[in-house]
């Protein structure tokens, strides 16, 4: 078992834990909720049941996907904490992918102004990305994530055998944030990626938890060296929001770094070879460039977090492992994206 220790909190990271009593040790009195989605439910229902011993457990089973992250929804289970007399001692467990944790992250930060949080993760960005740095969000009408808090976990169970039930779609969703994390802090996940049918290792998901756990402790607020994390992603956000959710997380940000990297060049701040690199790599994985044109997804680039009327903060890669954060102006990003276009 690996266990990476952030300033509140322990990550517990194997392949597998027999059960979760050990975990679970300081909250015996508490009664567990387990909010999940339908997928995670019908898969994984018996097994966590199986996993902590001699414990009722009150499940909210949510619609899988990501229009499920709504704030009706976080009320819908609100109602669902108060109809079974949680309390702020009581455990809310999120168990399943990042829909799951960033809406039960949300709800446990604002019920009764904070209950106890437990993340178990079952995708690869759950393990590696949302259920770890304490941000939680909701969606609310057209725009993603608007809605949010920080607000920290008690533990996170990271178990990587449940990867290996993940659909080719969901799979290739979160080589995104691991070709991110390998570009940005830790070549040795890209070779490991490189090597073809992987293997999710405790190693793998550890050093990826590694290198976003670098960015969280320096910069927790997100206001300045935690938005390097955000490599290929306003780009990839636009992209997902433009195409109405079709092109997934993941896929919207290998697009986003691809575009990210094609400006850096543009603008003379990044090494070509890299994009060379990024995309043999990418064929080999199988990944195929879609062909989405600057004018569709425009419009989406605006409502970026990170915009300003005069620019953004983008996140440009000099060369692998050297990211750089720079303020660019609307009509330069945007000189630059419908120049490289093919
Ligand atoms: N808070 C953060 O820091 C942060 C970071 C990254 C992403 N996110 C958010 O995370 C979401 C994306 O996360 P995601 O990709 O995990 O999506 P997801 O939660 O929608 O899960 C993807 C799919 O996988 C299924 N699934 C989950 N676990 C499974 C398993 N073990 N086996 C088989 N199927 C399984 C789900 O039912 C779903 O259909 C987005 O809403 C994004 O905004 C948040």
């Amino acid at each position: 078992m690996k266990i990476i220790s952030l300033p509140k909190y322990n990550i517990y990271i194997d392949r597998s834990f027999e059960n979760y009593d050990r975990f679970l040790g300081d909250y015996q009195e508490s009664k567990l909720f387990v909010v999940t989605d339908e997928n995670v439910y019908f898969l994984y229902k018996d097994t966590l049941e199986r996993k902590v011993t001699n414990r009722d457990i009150f499940w909210y089973v949510l619609v899988d996907g990501d229009y499920s992250k709504t704030s009706e929804n976080a009320f819908n289970i609100i109602d669902f904490l108060i109809k079974n007399g949680a309390k702020r001692n009581d455990l809310l467990i999120a168990f399943g992918g990042g829909v799951v944790t960033d809406i039960t992250g949300f709800v446990a930060s604002i019920y009764m102004r904070g209950i106890n949080l437990i993340h178990i993760p079952t995708t690869i960005i759950s393990q590696i990305d949302s259920s770890i740095g304490g941000k939680t969000a909701v969606n609310y009408e057209q725009y993603k994530n608007i809605v949010g808090t920080f607000y920290d976990p008690m533990i996170v169970i990271c178990e990587t055998k449940y990867l290996d039930t993940l659909q080719k779609k969901e799979i290739l969703n979160g080589y995104g944030e691991l070709i991110k994390t390998g570009l940005i802090g830790d070549v040795e996940i890209l070779h490991e990626l490189d090597l073809g049918d992987v293997n999710y290792s405790p190693d793998l998901i550890s050093r990826a938890i590694e290198i976003k756990k670098k960015y969280v402790i320096e910069d927790y607020f997100d206001k300045s060296i935690r938005n390097t994390l955000n490599f290929g992603h306003t780009i990839g956000h636009a992209v997902e929001a433009a195409t109405n959710f079709e092109i997934s997380h993941g896929e919207a940000v290998i697009f986003g770094m691809i575009k990210a990297l094609e400006v850096g060049i543009y603008l003379g701040l990044t090494n070509h070879k890299l994009l060379d690199d990024l995309n043999e790599f990418l064929q080999k994985i199988g990944y195929k460039v879609p062909n989405l044109k600057y004018k569709k997804y425009e419009k989406y680039l605006f409502m970026d977090k990170k915009g300003k009327s005069d620019g953004i903060r983008f996140v440009f890669l000099e060369d692998v492992l050297k990211p750089k954060i720079e303020t660019i102006s609307w009509s330069k990003l945007k000189d630059a994206l419908v120049n490289t276009e093919k």
